[in-house]
């Protein structure tokens, strides 16, 4: 089989042609960025953006953008004509190749920029239907869990506690609030109102949690962006995981006891319709500029 195509540093070439120096600094030290877009028939979803939180995390990490969000969406588009179907795409731009390692931030250095597609796994109708386990951690991550950032060994950590006994997720809690979870956005569900973490450095604002908090508004649900204690987690009626490639899913178990009465809720089912038909609209409209 052959390899799948990637884009490097602005060439398309098969994934296994692509050689990236053991000097890049985003091998060294992490010093790089990300993105990850959920991929519907060749339609991005918020391709947007998910380039304009692309152009915050670079601003946070002192890197010049090599491309505006239009050029990105260009490129992007060039390397999804190779994968059709629903697709995960992953940008990666790092601070680029130094003669030698240094902490101190390099002057002129060209940036390394890295594409490649994988197809998107998307929530099971299993998933949907009984929701998912979940176990919680203190949050152990920096102060800058804004930045979408390569640097991602304390989410990997705090992912393997739930992976090892075969939860989803792990949800977090820094000085007893709620956070986010190890790799998604967390709201909770309490008396028919929906609230959400503040948008802080101590959160990625995610853009399906940005997609969640428009859809909440036009779907006329309550919604609070407030400060969430970790009683207020333990207490919910509902919990909900949101990211790019989990949409929205529900959380129905929380370090072994039911959440609310142990099934998505009525407010779960709610969203989840309107995330759904919002997609269904994105298609259209693809369909239609097609
Ligand atoms: N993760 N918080 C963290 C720590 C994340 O890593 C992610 C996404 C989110 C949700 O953000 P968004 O809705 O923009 O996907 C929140 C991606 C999917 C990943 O690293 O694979």
């Amino acid at each position: 089989m052959t390899a799948p195509i990637a884009h490097f540093n602005g060439e398309l070439l098969p994934i296994d042609q692509v050689h990236i120096s053991p000097l890049d600094r985003g091998f060294i030290f992490g010093d790089g960025v990300y993105e990850v877009i959920p991929v519907y028939d060749g339609a991005m979803l918020r391709g947007r953006e998910h380039f304009e939180r692309l152009q915050r995390s670079m601003d946070e990490i002192r890197l010049d953008n090599p491309h505006t969000v239009d050029e990105w969406l260009k490129i992007s588009e060039d390397l999804l004509a190779h994968h059709p179907g629903n697709q995960s795409l992953y940008i990666q731009v790092t601070r680029g190749v130094p003669p030698k390692r240094d902490h101190v931030l390099p002057k002129g250095l060209k940036p390394t920029v890295f594409l490649m597609t994988y197809p998107l796994a998307s929530p099971s109708r299993e998933q949907v239907e009984n929701g998912v386990k979940c176990i919680t951690s203190p949050d152990f991550r920096w102060e800058k869990c804004n930045i979408k950032s390569t640097s991602l060994l304390g989410n990997v950590l705090a992912r393997q506690l739930s992976a090892d006994v075969g939860a989803t997720e792990t949800i977090l809690f820094r000085d007893g609030m709620l956070t986010e979870a190890s790799a998604s956005n967390v709201f909770v569900v309490k008396n028919a109102t929906v609230a959400a973490p503040p948008r802080d450095n101590l959160i990625l604002l995610g853009i399906t949690y940005d997609l969640l908090v428009k859809l909440a508004n036009e779907g006329a649900l309550k919604l609070e962006i407030r400060p969430i204690s970790e009683a207020e987690v333990r207490s919910a009626d509902e919990v909900w995981l949101t990211s790019s490639t989990k949409e929205v899913l529900a959380v129905t178990t929380l370090d072994g006891k039911p959440v609310g009465r142990g099934k998505p809720g009525e407010l779960f089912k709610r969203m989840h319709a309107l995330f759904q038909e919002h997609k269904a609209r994105l298609l259209e409209r693809k369909k239609a500029t097609a």
